[in-house]
């Protein structure tokens, strides 16, 4: 997928929005965001993923009713849905290819929100009809914001703490997770870095850790586990995989984007890895 823009600029720009106004997606718009669903679209783990563009006018007003996000979303018109193929990192995958979906998007002045939890699952599924190999790990309206904020919306932002982030101390590390990195050692590594701060994740959870080896420039990215109480309770995807793909995926667009080469390898970390962590991926600088 080609940005026009700085992609870097995208990622600042981008946030959900929840409250979406009547105007319809300009007709160019519309068909610059269908190229890019229609794209092949790949990542460090592979996978297949097939994006497809609900429109609610075009639906009967049964089957309209029928499809929701218990409020959360308000007055958007259209949805882009994902279909994801079941494979071991199907997760990391999709969230890493819909987050550039997601820049498009922000590219083409739309706007969006990840939705992984509070919304239908089975009635959006049946609009793309997926198969049994198929999942719908999330889903986004995409519009323009509406000038007003919806209550609902105003309150999942705040119950997310979404305009907060982690402090970069207690995400980014030097060889162990002892060790802050400071953002002198991150070097040209820094606005990367900075890029997966400010990623969305589910609950505003920001469940990535990344650790920098010390004489290089290798990043090892990490999965930090924690057991929500309620966690039991709900038969949601594992989002903290899907956060790491979102993550991965904005730290290799602003790699590109500065001229910082290196690729991703599966491997067996050298670090060790107190038990609350899971090693994910690494970027390796060439
Ligand atoms: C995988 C994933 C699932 C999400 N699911 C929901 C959801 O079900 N409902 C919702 O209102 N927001 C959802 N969000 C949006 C997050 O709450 C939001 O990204 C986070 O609070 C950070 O805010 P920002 O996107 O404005 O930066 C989800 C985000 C991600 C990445």
């Amino acid at each position: 997928m080609q940005f026009t823009n700085s992609v870097i600029e995208l990622m600042q720009k981008r946030m959900s929005v929840r409250t979406y106004s009547p105007r319809k997606i300009e007709q160019i718009a519309k068909e610059k965001l269908k190229q890019c669903l229609s794209e092949r679209l790949s990542s460090p783990w592979g996978g297949t993923v097939r994006f497809e563009l609900v429109e609610l006018p075009k639906m009967n007003p049964k089957e309209k009713k029928r499809l929701g996000t218990y409020g959360f979303i308000q007055g958007a018109q259209n949805f882009i849905v994902g279909a994801s193929e079941k494979s071991p990192y199907d997760l990391e995958h999709f969230g890493f290819v819909m987050e550039k979906v997601i820049l498009c998007a922000t590219e083409l002045g739309l706007s969006t929100c990840w939705v992984g939890g509070t919304l239908k699952r089975n009635r959006f599924a049946d609009q793309i009809n997926t198969t049994d190999n198929e999942t719908v790990p999330a889903i986004s309206p995409i519009g323009y914001a509406a000038e007003n904020r919806s209550k609902i919306d105003k309150l999942a932002k705040w119950a997310a703490r979404s305009e907060n982030r982690r402090p970069w101390e207690t995400l980014f590390f030097e060889s162990e997770f002892k060790r802050v990195l400071s953002r002198e050692k991150a070097g040209k590594y820094e606005i990367p870095l900075e890029m997966i701060q400010i990623a969305p994740s589910a609950s505003n959870r920001q469940p990535w850790r990344v650790i920098k080896e010390i004489d290089t420039n290798n990043f090892h990215f990490f999965i930090l586990r924690k057991r929500s109480w309620y966690s039991r309770f709900l038969v949601w995807p594992d989002f903290p995989r899907m956060d790491l793909g979102i993550a991965a995926c904005h730290f290799h667009l602003a790699t590109q984007e500065l001229g910082l080469d290196g690729s991703w390898k599966f491997m067996q970390s050298k670090i060790s890895i107190p038990v609350q962590f899971q090693y994910i991926i690494s970027w390796i600088s060439n």
